[in-house]
């Protein structure tokens, strides 16, 4: 069926670069549903740690839009994805968020499937019945050195160029050799793009967070892309410094600006996210030799941000739930060997990002209330504090013409 969206495309058109979307990009449901079909069930989605899945027979059970997905480790190690439901009549298989099973049993009639989705046994089906035929839907799934991403499209786009370009930056921090110290998702009442938009910049960071501010520095290159690419002096210095003593460090953005990689200095003497700035782990997940090498922060849209440290690392991943509600799930993770109580203490490790997070939150369902009045019009972003937004909302938009929606478009204006 043919949608006609020319409405989307008139908005998009008088987009103006550098200011803050039109309402509807925030409150709308057709919008959302777009979103949602051009780019969550399109691209390449970060969901878990593989440390989350330590055993064979691991599952972690995830839900985007109307889609449920099963993650699962198999008895060979391999980390695979399936759509969450039975060959059978449809069942939902796994109804927990995570946990541990010998086989993929289905609570209705108990249809039987091997951990690699090979169906194994159906009862009172006829002779002939044809198993390997009726074995579980799979889903695009990628373990990049410790990190499970996802495509449920059926052709996914290309995932080498990231890995290739991520993977010796995420290498030093042996995510393989990690465990999950605490996981917390918290639901903000706004549009995933909000939740994007503020976490591109840390203009509003002097004032909302104060234990950030403690060791994240509020220098605006830190969060910023520089139109042009290039990079200010004291942060190539940075840059520099790590490479040299081994860890990759340069900022990376890649064409579109879907994903960016940087290892970005600190404020003052801080080495971690703790009150004091010192070490949040005595025993460092990774082998980054620079104790002060501050944060690889990479982001990947639609999907994920993160920040890599020498002693702990922690993933973000953002779900968007309806147009104005986000899920976001934040993950801390630390060597598989850290004890709790000796080597870290877990509020002392999460605390400062609690706070922000849960000071985010409030920024950010700030913002989306203030939207949703008709007073508001589009506004313009600080050039200097807030690149980052515009490199995002730049990039969004661009997905959006580009995308086969917009195809559909055209097709019905000829
Ligand atoms: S729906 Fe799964 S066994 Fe019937
Ligand atoms: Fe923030």
């Amino acid at each position: 069926m043919t949608r006609d969206t020319t409405w989307l495309k008139e908005l998009l058109l008088r987009r103006q670069s550098g200011y803050s979307l039109e309402q509807p990009f925030y409150t709308s449901p057709l919008i959302f549903n777009y979103d949602m079909e051009q780019l969550f069930f399109r691209e390449w989605l970060y969901v878990i740690p593989a440390c989350q899945l330590p055993r064979h027979g691991s599952y972690f059970s995830y839900s985007l839009g109307p889609y449920r997905v099963l993650i699962v480790r198999g008895k060979d190690d391999t980390i695979r994805a399936f759509h969450n439901t039975c060959r059978h009549r449809g069942s939902m298989l796994c109804q927990q968020d995570q946990g541990q099973m010998a086989r993929i049993v289905c609570p209705y009639h108990q249809w039987t499937y091997e951990l690699d989705g090979r169906l194994l046994w159906a009862r009172d089906m006829p002779s002939d019945f044809d198993l390997p035929q009726h074995g579980l839907k799979a889903i695009n799934c990628r373990d990049l050195n410790g990190l499970v991403y996802i495509c449920l499209a059926d052709e996914a786009p290309d995932f080498e160029a990231f890995s290739q370009l991520a993977a010796p930056y995420l290498q030093v921090h042996d995510l393989q050799n990690a465990r999950v110290a605490h996981t917390s998702t918290i639901v903000e009442k706004a549009n995933w793009k909000l939740v994007w938009e503020n976490n591109r910049e840390c203009y509003h960071c002097e004032s909302n967070h104060p234990s950030l501010c403690r060791s994240f520095p509020l220098d605006p290159e830190v969060a910023g892309v520089r139109p042009d690419g290039s990079t200010p002096e004291r942060l190539q210095a940075h840059f520099t410094r790590c490479e040299d003593a081994g860890v990759p460090a340069q900022f990376r953005i890649d064409e579109d600006g879907q994903y960016r990689l940087a290892r970005m200095p600190l404020q003052g003497n801080a080495v971690s996210y703790t009150l004091d700035g010192e070490a949040g782990v005595k025993r460092p997940l990774g082998h980054v030799g620079l104790p002060d090498a501050g944060t690889l922060m990479k982001f990947h849209y639609p999907s994920t941000w993160g920040h890599f440290l020498p002693d702990q690392s922690m993933t973000f991943r953002v779900t968007p739930i309806g147009p104005m509600e986000t899920a976001v799930t934040t993950t801390w993770l630390v060597h598989k060997d850290a004890v709790e109580g000796v080597d870290y203490d877990l509020d002392r490790l999460t605390t400062v990002w609690l706070h922000t997070n849960d000071e985010d939150r409030v920024v950010v369902e700030n913002n989306q209330r203030g939207i949703e009045s008709p007073a508001y019009v589009p506004g313009p972003y600080s050039p200097e504090q807030e690149s980052g937004v515009s490199q995002f909302v730049d990039w969004y938009c661009e997905r959006l013409r580009t995308g086969q929606p917009m195809s559909q478009i055209a097709i019905h204006q000829s």
